[in-house]
C-alpha cells in the first residue's frame, strides 16, 4: 500500500496490493482519471490522459474548449461547462444559476482512514497502524466559492479504492446542491458487458449481464431504501471475463437510501461509471460555513474474473466495514416463529416452539412481528410498542426468562421506523409521519413512515426500542422495515429544506442503530426489509447480518444467494431452512437441501418445530452438528463460485475454502434430474495444488478418500448423479 505523488509527471499514484489507481493533474488543473488496473511500473503513464491530442487543453486551444470537456476522462465530473455525459456534481448558486469546474489546488496524504460524519464507513481497526492511507484531494470552483475535497484510501490487505467527496461553501450566501455523486470513473473500454443485480420483493439480487450499450444504463432507487429492486453496485467487465478470468471493474455503494448506479458510452466509445446519491427529489442548501459529505462507494478491480472480485469485497467488508463482535464470533443458531405462527402466537405457543427447539440444539427463540399493541394482521400498531400482554401472558421478562431457563437466547422484532394509521402513535402526532399537506398519504402494508428528519421522532424511536431491550435480557434484534417512501413531505423541514428528507432519513436511522449498537454492544442486529429491501454495505457497519429475502424456498434461495454472495460474505447473509410446501413457492424440496442452502448464511429455522415428523427433528440434530463443525470455515473462509444454477438451468454449486488452504467445503445442489446421465464431474477450485486431501461426504462413494490438490482442480471430482429433484451433496476436504 503506498501513496505518492510524482511531481515531475503531476500524477497520484495509489497502490493498493498488486492494483494501482493513477490521477493526473492537466496543465489547468484539471483532475483527470489516468488507469484503475495492474500495476503498469510507468510514470510516464499522464499521456493517457490525452491532453497532447487534439482537440487539446484549454490553453493551448481555448476555441474548442468544449470538445476537450466533452472527452476529457474526469475524476469528479462537474454539470454545465462542456461535459455533456452525465456529471457527479451540479450546484445552484444564490442568484439561480447552475454550472461547476473544479481546479485542482493541492493535496495532502493521512495515515489511516478518516470516517464520515454520522454516516458508515470502512475503517482501520483500533491499533492497526499503518493499515491504511487517505489521500485528499482538494479543488475548487472560484465562482461559486465551493471548495470538493476529493478522498481516495487504500488498505494495506486490500485490493479496493475507497473513495467519498466533501463539498465546503466558502462564501457568503447558500448554495443549492441538486446533484453530489461520489464517484466517477472514465475509461476506455471497446465491446464490454454491464453486470448489475435486479430483482423485486422475494427475487432479489438475481445476476444480469448485458452488453454496453451507447447510451447510459442506469440502476437506481428513489425508494428511500436501497431496495429489492437494483441494487447499488454496478461493473464492467471485458466480454471475455468470467469467473476466473477476464478483467472487472465494480463500484458498490456504502449507503442505504436512494442511489445511482450508472454506465454511460459516449460518442467516442467510452465509458463513464458513476455512483452516489439518486439527484430524483434531491436539493440540499449548503449554508455558508457549511459541509456535505457523500456516502463512500468502494472501487474494485479484478483481473481475475467475479471469483477474485468478490473475494475481495467479501475481506474488506470483514476486514474494514462490520464492526459487531459477532464479525468472528458464533451466531447461535435461531428459531423464528414468524412463517410458523405469523400473528398467532402467545406465550404458550412460543414456549412449545423453544422447547422442542432446544431440545434439537436450537439455540435462540425469535419472536417475531405481532407481539405489541393488538397487532393480529399486518395491520395497525407500528408505534405503539407495548408488549400485548393478552398474548404474552406473564409479560415479556416471564417469556424471556421461561426461554432462558431452557438454556436457549432470546430475540426479538421491530419494525421501528414505522407508524401506523390505526395507532396512538399516530393520533398523537399526525405530523410525525411523512406526508404532503392537502394529499392523503400513500399506505403500504398499511402503514406510513416515521420522518426520521425530526430530532424528537429519533428520540422517541430510539426510547421505544431501548426500553424494551432494556426490560429484559434480550440477545437478537431483527429491525425490519416494510414499505417504501412515497408523499415524501416533512412538516419539520422548512420549504427550502424538502429537497434533503430522503438523506436527512438515513441519517436518521444511521442515528438510531449507532445509538443501539453503543448502548447494547453485545446485541446481535440483524437488519431485514421486507426481506432484503436494505442489503447494503451501510447496513453492515451495525449489524454483522441482514435477512437476505422473504423468500425461503431453498431453490429460489439458490438464485438470490448467488447474486448476494457475489458482494457480501457469507457470514452477512441471513439464511433460514422453513417448512415445506414453501408457503411463497409451494415447492417442496428435500430438508437436506434446504440445510444445504441455509448453511451457506447465517443458518436458522423458520417453521413450527412441534410439527416437524420425527424424521426432520432428527435432521435438525444433525444440521445443528454440522453448523457447529463448519461455522468457522463458513464465516471466515474464501468463498468461490463453481457453478451456476441461473446459467447452466441444471445444477448449482459453490466451495468455501479456509484461508490457510487447509479445509474445504463444496456444496453441490442438482436442482432437475435428468435422465440418461452419468455423474457429473466438478474442478474445485482455491486448493493447495502440492497438499494432499481426505475426503468426506454424507451421499459420497468417494468417502473417505485421499486426492491431491492439483488432481480436484485439474482433473476433477465425480458428484453422482442423485435421484430426484433438487437433491444436495456436502462434501467437505481436509489436508491429511
Ligand atoms: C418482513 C420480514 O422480512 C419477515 O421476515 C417478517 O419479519 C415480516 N416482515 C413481519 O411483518
Amino acid at each position: 500500500m503506498r501513496i505518492e505523488y510524482l511531481e515531475r509527471e503531476k500524477l497520484f499514484r495509489l497502490t493498493a496490493k498488486d492494483t494501482e489507481y493513477v490521477i493526473g493533474i492537466a496543465d489547468e488543473r484539471y483532475i483527470g482519471h489516468v488507469h484503475f488496473g495492474k500495476k503498469m511500473g510507468e510514470n510516464r503513464c499522464g499521456c493517457l490522459l490525452r491532453t497532447e491530442e487534439a482537440p487539446f487543453v484549454p490553453s493551448k486551444n481555448l476555441r474548442d474548449k468544449c470538445s476537450f470537456a466533452d472527452a476529457f476522462p474526469a475524476e469528479y465530473s462537474t454539470w454545465g461547462v462542456g461535459d455533456y455525459r452525465d456529471s457527479c456534481l451540479n450546484v445552484r448558486s444564490s442568484d439561480g444559476f447552475r454550472g461547476c469546474e473544479l481546479h485542482y489546488e493541492n493535496y495532502r496524504t493521512v495515515d489511516g482512514k478518516p470516517g464520515l460524519p454520522g454516516m458508515p464507513a470502512t475503517f482501520c481497526r483500533e491499533g492497526e497502524d499503518g493499515a491504511g492511507m487517505t489521500l485528499e484531494l482538494e479543488c475548487r470552483d472560484k465562482v461559486l466559492e465551493l471548495k470538493v475535497i476529493l478522498r481516495y484510501s487504500v488498505f494495506a490487505d486490500s485490493e479496493a479504492v475507497i473513495r467519498s467527496a466533501e463539498l465546503v461553501n466558502e462564501g457568503k450566501g447558500p448554495l443549492y446542491l441538486e446533484r453530489v455523486l461520489t464517484a466517477c470513473m472514465d475509461m476506455d473500454m471497446e465491446g464490454g458487458d454491464l453486470l448489475t443485480l435486479g430483482g423485486s420483493w422475494a427475487r432479489e439480487r438475481h445476476m444480469a449481464r448485458r452488453p454496453l450499450a451507447f447510451g447510459k444504463q442506469m440502476v437506481s432507487s428513489f425508494r428511500g431504501e436501497s431496495g429489492h429492486q437494483d441494487h447499488p453496485f454496478l461493473a464492467v467487465m471485458g466480454q471475455d471475463a468470467g469467473q476466473d478470468r477476464g478483467e472487472i471493474w465494480a463500484m458498490h455503494f456504502v449507503y442505504s437510501g436512494n442511489f445511482m448506479a450508472e454506465a454511460e458510452v459516449n460518442q467516442f466509445g467510452m465509458v463513464r461509471l458513476l455512483m452516489g446519491i439518486n439527484p430524483e427529489g434531491f436539493e440540499w442548501v449548503l449554508k455558508p460555513g457549511e459541509a456535505f459529505a457523500t456516502p463512500e462507494v468502494v472501487c474494485v478491480y479484478s483481473d481475475e474474473g467475479l471469483g477474485k472480485m468478490s473475494r475481495i469485497f467479501h475481506d474488506l467488508y470483514r476486514g474494514h466495514l462490520i464492526r459487531s463482535p459477532y464479525l468472528h464470533r458464533k451466531r447461535p443458531i435461531l428459531i423464528n416463529n414468524w412463517e410458523a405462527t405469523y400473528f398467532d402466537f402467545d406465550t404458550e405457543k412460543l414456549l412449545e416452539i423453544a422447547r422442542e427447539a432446544g431440545k434439537r440444539g436450537i439455540e435462540m427463540l425469535v419472536m417475531d412481528d405481532g407481539w405489541f399493541g393488538d397487532r393480529n394482521k399486518d395491520e395497525g400498531y407500528l408505534g405503539d410498542w407495548e408488549v400485548n400482554e393478552k398474548k404474552l401472558s406473564g409479560g415479556l421478562p416471564y417469556l424471556v426468562e421461561q426461554v432462558k431457563a431452557l438454556g436457549m437466547e432470546f430475540g426479538i422484532w421491530f419494525e421501528p421506523e414505522m407508524v401506523s394509521p390505526d395507532s396512538k402513535l399516530y393520533r398523537m402526532h399526525p405530523d410525525w409521519a411523512i406526508r404532503i399537506p392537502g394529499r392523503e398519504p400513500v399506505q403500504s402494508r398499511a402503514q406510513y413512515v416515521l420522518d426520521l428528519t425530526r430530532p424528537e421522532v429519533v428520540d422517541y424511536v430510539y426510547e421505544s426500542v431501548a426500553g424494551i431491550l432494556r426490560s429484559a435480557p434480550i440477545s437478537y434484534v431483527k429491525w425490519d422495515m416494510n414499505r417504501q417512501m412515497t408523499d415524501v413531505g416533512s412538516a419539520y423541514l422548512g420549504r427550502e429544506h424538502q429537497g434533503e428528507l430522503f438523506h436527512r432519513y438515513v441519517l436518521g436511522v444511521y442515528e438510531l442503530q449507532e445509538r443501539l449498537v453503543r448502548e447494547f454492544p453485545e446485541l446481535l442486529l440483524e437488519n431485514c426489509a421486507s426481506g432484503g429491501a436494505r442489503f447494503d454495505p451501510g447496513m453492515l457497519y451495525y449489524s454483522p447480518q441482514i435477512w437476505c429475502s422473504d423468500d425461503t424456498d431453498a431453490i429460489e434461495r439458490l438464485a438470490i444467494q448467488e447474486g448476494t454472495a457475489l458482494l457480501y460474505p457469507l457470514s452477512a447473509i441471513g439464511a433460514h431452512v422453513s417448512a415445506c410446501p414453501n408457503h411463497l413457492v409451494g415447492r417442496v424440496t428435500p430438508f437436506g437441501t434446504r440445510g444445504h442452502v441455509a448453511m451457506a448464511g447465517t443458518f436458522g429455522y423458520e417453521l413450527d418445530v412441534t410439527k416437524l415428523p420425527e424424521e426432520e427433528k432428527r435432521l435438525i440434530e444433525e444440521q445443528v452438528k454440522l453448523y457447529h463443525r463448519f461455522q468457522p470455515l463458513v464465516r471466515e473462509g474464501d468463498y468461490y463460485r463453481i457453478a451456476s444454477w441461473n446459467e447452466n438451468h441444471k445444477y448449482d454449486c459453490w466451495q468455501i475454502v479456509s484461508k490457510d488452504k487447509r479445509e474445504a467445503l463444496l456444496t453441490y445442489v442438482q436442482v432437475l434430474a435428468e435422465p440418461n446421465g452419468h455423474s457429473r464431474k466438478i474442478r474445485l477450485k482455491g486448493l493447495d495444488l502440492e497438499a494432499e486431501y481426505r475426503l468426506e461426504g454424507d451421499q459420497l462413494a468417494k468417502e473417505g478418500q485421499i486426492f491431491k490438490g492439483a488432481f480436484l482442480m485439474y482433473g476433477g471430482l465425480l458428484i453422482p448423479r442423485m435421484q430426484g429433484d433438487f437433491t444436495s451433496v456436502m462434501i467437505y476436504l481436509k489436508q491429511v
